[in-house]
Formats: structure tokens, C-alpha cells, sequence
């Protein structure tokens, strides 16, 4: 008997926009994906087009219906979707229109750092401690500089928070607010994982600081309202999925941290995207990093305690392949990095910090830029390639060592996801350069499986986090790297990397 009960997901990435369908035993049923552009209007600068995101949601769900329809299902077989997104990213529409008045700025843009170095001057002025409050350090990475820069930049912004006709949201708030209403305008909320990507949001509390808002001269008239990551908050009205209901959202690594079922204290996955995200449940009250990471929210469910996480965020790791491809042409697809890649032992001692955006966790060095060392007469593309991987290995392990001084609990195994994970060189070298087994499932659509849980659990078709964890869905089958290195060669390279690092720092340009 074909199973009747489906739940999809609406998975907006920086780089790909995609719908999936799961069944209630979390098998992945159907699914499809859309790029989209990306903007670069200058060095540094990352942008998106609002109606694109909306746009190739809209498409992927349709030609995800269409592709239920032919295995001779319905839109009624679809209990429920749940969104889940890049985070931070940051997009203010016209309350009365609907129109975006500037383009999305992405999480990586760069833009705001010299307003990132007036704030922490005036944070240091007013003894405000941001951190303390919201768990981020002042940081061009978060949401609240980019509102900030388009209010200051923006004439059309400006003059919409004037009138009081500006809304703000991340992703998820964007689409949610379109999918409930279009123009005449749908529900404004953004889950609490995405608010506590904001800088805006007290982390204890899990509401808007007005401290916070005061600081960084936002009214709050702009801002969503927060609520829970798995709870029903309204239904689709047009398009594809009208009727269906919205249950869960999620930023997508808190996504795939739900996904990879890390609902203990003290388990923590990887996902290798665009950029690397590693997350570790720290349980029921946030812990404060003294060692560079995040801390953040890991879910909510319904009413129930919010679960924290510390999280090492690094900006550039699949996106370093891209590069690879799109600006030097040294690969002409992303799996080729990982053909070169084999054809050599080593980096022949190449090391590249491939710092494009600065370097996130645990370094938060803005001055840092792209850097190649080491090379010689001898070094060629497949050292290079090798060099690209073990770079989002080395920043994996930092902040591994990180996490493990915050919580004081070492990991014994890595949960990993993402696009980048299909690499069994990268999972391989990740494993030696940790020293501990690294852990893939074969089923790896985490991030939309995390936020169908979510959306699942809203509507009934389980009963929370405990009916999960005794789930047995397909992501549960795994490949398994152990480490082949020895402890000496592993410290070598982790040396060779710390000296690249430095070469890396007070690049001003
Ligand atoms: O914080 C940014 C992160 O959410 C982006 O994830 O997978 O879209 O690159 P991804």
C-alpha cells in the first residue's frame, strides 16, 4: 500500500532554490531544484532578487506537484510545508505593494564592515555588551548591519521606515508573507532560529531586545513577529500549494541540525554548502563561547523550551569550488575538484585560506583575503584542488577544537550533510585532519527533512522530538571514514595551516 501522508519543504540556499516531498517515515519522495542568480554589484558585495527567490520557490513547487501528480498523488496528500532558508540574509518590502525596495543583501556581503568597526567603538562607549544579550558578536555576517546600511543608503528604504510602510524580514519572513497573502499582504513572523540570526533578539528571552533595536537604530514597527520553528502558522493562498498548510520554518542549518536528529546535548553535525556550518546542542539554556563561536537557537517546537546550540559558521567552503570554476576555470564542474584531488598524496605543502568574505568562526578576522602559499615549480592544479579541500577541513577543525573547550564535552563522531559532503576524499581528509570517524548518511536531504519534521510534528503526524528520535528513515543508513593519519601528521598540517593563516591577516585592500 503507497503511503498517503506527504509533507513537503520549500529549501531557499544561497545558490539553489529547491522543493522536496517526504513521506511520514521521512523518505524523500520526490523533489526539484532551481538556480538562481547571483548578484555582484561590486568587490564584496553579494546580492539577490526578491521575486527570484519567491519566483523559483513557486516553480520548484509546482514542478514538485506535478511530479507527485504523475505517481498518482494530490495536493491533498501534502499535509503540510515548512520553510526553511538561508539565513541572515536581509530584505525590506513595502507594507501597502508588496515591492522589494532594494535587493535581498546576503549573509556574506561584505559592505558593511567599516560601519561593523563604528559600532563596536560605540558598543565599547556605551558598555553595551551585544554579544552578551544576543549570543553574535557585531559582525557584517548578520542581519541587523544590512538593515542598518539600507536604511543610511536606501532613499526608498528611508523614507518607507519613516512612513511606517517598511517591513523587514529574512527569507523565510519574505516568503512566508507572500505564500499567506501576495500583495494584499500575508502574515509577517520569522521562526526563532532565523531571529536569532538577527542581532536583534535576546537570546534568553527569545523576543526583541528594545536595548538591541536601540543600538542599532531600528524601530520596531519593521520587524516580524517570532514564533515558534514548528507550529501552524497560516495557509498557502495561491499558487501551487494553496490550502496547504505552512507548520514549520527553520534556518537551514538549524534545519539539517533537526534532520541529522542531533536532540541531545552534546551531538553536533556538519553541513558542507556554499559556506560550512558546524552545530552542537548545548540543551535547554544557551552557553556563552569564549572561543569565537555563535550562540544561537537550535529549534523550538510548539510551547516547548527553546533548544540552544553553539555554532562555528565559516563563509566560504563550496563556494571556494565555485570559484574554482566560475573565475579561474580550472574545473569545468564542481566533481572535477575531487578527480584532481585524488591524482596526488598531498598538497606537496600548498595551503590555501580561501578568506574571500573575511574568515568567519573561530577567527572573525575581517582583514583577512584569499591566500595561496607554498608553492614551487612542482606544485600543479591537483595540489591546488587538494588544497581547496582540506582548507573547509581545517576551519572544520578549528572550530571543532572550539566547541570542545566551550562545552567541555569532546566529540567522539562528526554527523555530516551538505552538497559537499558527496566528496569521499573531503570526508576522508576530514577525518584525519579530526583524528575522530566521520559519520554521512546516505540520504543526505537533512535540511529539508529537518524542517518536514517540523512542519510534521505541528500538524500531528508526529507527536514531537521523542516520536522522532524513534524514526527509522533512510538518512539513518550511513557511510562511516575513520581516520587513517597518525597524530604526528596531523599536527604538521594543522601547523602548516595556522602559518598560512597569519600570511592571511591585514589585508586592507
Ligand atoms: O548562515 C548562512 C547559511 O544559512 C547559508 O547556508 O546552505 O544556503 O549556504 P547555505
Amino acid at each position: 500500500m503507497p503511503n498517503n501522508t506527504y509533507i513537503g519543504a520549500i529549501d531557499q540556499g544561497t545558490t539553489t532554490t529547491r522543493f522536496l516531498v517526504f513521506n511520514d517515515k521521512g523518505r524523500l519522495i520526490t523533489s526539484h531544484q532551481l538556480d538562481y542568480e547571483q548578484i555582484y554589484p561590486k568587490p564584496g558585495w553579494i546580492e539577490h532578487d526578491p521575486y527570484e527567490l519567491l519566483d523559483t520557490a513557486i516553480r520548484c513547487a509546482d514542478e514538485g506537484c506535478r511530479k507527485l501528480g504523475m505517481m498518482g498523488r494530490t495536493l491533498s496528500h501534502i499535509k503540510a510545508i515548512g520553510i526553511t532558508n538561508q539565513r541572515e540574509t536581509t530584505i525590506v518590502w513595502d507594507r501597502n505593494t508588496g515591492e522589494p525596495l532594494y535587493n535581498a543583501i546576503v549573509w556574506g556581503d561584505q559592505r558593511t564592515s567599516r560601519m561593523v568597526e563604528k559600532l563596536r567603538r560605540k558598543q565599547e562607549k556605551q558598555g553595551l555588551d551585544v554579544q552578551a544579550i544576543s549570543g553574535l558578536p557585531i559582525h557584517n555576517y548578520f542581519s541587523a548591519v544590512k538593515l542598518r546600511w539600507m536604511i543610511k543608503h536606501v532613499a526608498k528604504v528611508k523614507e518607507a521606515v519613516k512612513n511606517k510602510r517598511a517591513m523587514f524580514g529574512t527569507v523565510d519572513s519574505w516568503l512566508i508573507w507572500n505564500l499567506t497573502g501576495g500583495i494584499q499582504g500575508g502574515i509577517h513572523v520569522t521562526d526563532v532560529t532565523n531571529a536569532s540570526r538577527t542581532l536583534f533578539m535576546n537570546l534568553e528571552t527569545c523576543q526583541w531586545d528594545e536595548r538591541l533595536l536601540e543600538f542599532f537604530g531600528i524601530p520596531d514597527h519593521v520587524l516580524p513577529k517570532i514564533v515558534s520553528s514548528s507550529d501552524i502558522y497560516g495557509e498557502v493562498k495561491w499558487g501551487p500549494l494553496e490550502g496547504v498548510a505552512i507548520a514549520g520554518c527553520l534556518g537551514d542549518q538549524q534545519a539539517a541540525f533537526v534532520g541529522q536528529q542531533c536532540f541531545q546535548k552534546g551531538e553536533a553535525k556538519n553541513t558542507y554548502g556554499t559556506g560550512a556550518f558546524m552545530v552542537l546542542n548545548v540543551g535547554e539554556k544557551p552557553v556563552k563561547s569564549h572561543n569565537g563561536l555563535l550562540s544561537t537557537v537550535g529549534y523550538r517546537f510548539g510551547d516547548k523550551p527553546a533548544m540552544y546550540a553553539l555554532e562555528g559558521s565559516i563563509a566560504v567552503a563550496g563556494a571556494a569550488v565555485n570559484w574554482m570554476k566560475n573565475n579561474l576555470g580550472v574545473i569545468s564542474s564542481s566533481d572535477e575538484i575531487n578527480e584532481l584531488a585524488r591524482q596526488v598524496d598531498d598538497t606537496g605543502g600548498v595551503v590555501f585560506v580561501p578568506a574571500f568574505s573575511g574568515l568567519f568562526a573561530p577567527y572573525w578576522r575581517n582583514d583577512s583575503r584569499g591566500t595561496l602559499v607554498g608553492m614551487t615549480q612542482y606544485t600543479n592544479k591537483c595540489h591546488i584542488a587538494r588544497a581547496t579541500l582540506e582548507s573547509v577541513c581545517f576551519s572544520t577543525q578549528a572550530i571543532f577544537t572550539a566547541m570542545k573547550e566551550d562545552s567541555g564535552v569532546p566529540l567522539k563522531v562528526l554527523k555530516t550533510d551538505g552538497g559537499m559532503s558527496n566528496s569521499d576524499i573531503l570526508m576522508q581528509i576530514q577525518a584525519d585532519i579530526l583524528g575522530i570517524p566521520v559519520e554521512r548518511p546516505k540520504m543526505r536531504e537533512t535540511t529539508a527533512l529537518g524542517v518536514c519534521f517540523a512542519a510534521g510534528c505541528a500538524v500531528g503526524i508526529w507527536k514531537g522530538v521523542d516520536d522522532l528520535i524513534h524514526l527509522k528513515y533512510s538518512a539513518m543508513d550511513l557511510d562511516v571514514f575513520d581516520p587513517q593519519s597518525t597524530e604526528e601528521e596531523r599536527l604538521y598540517r594543522l601547523s602548516l595551516w595556522d602559518a598560512a593563516l597569519e600570511r592571511s591577516y591585514n589585508w586592507t585592500h
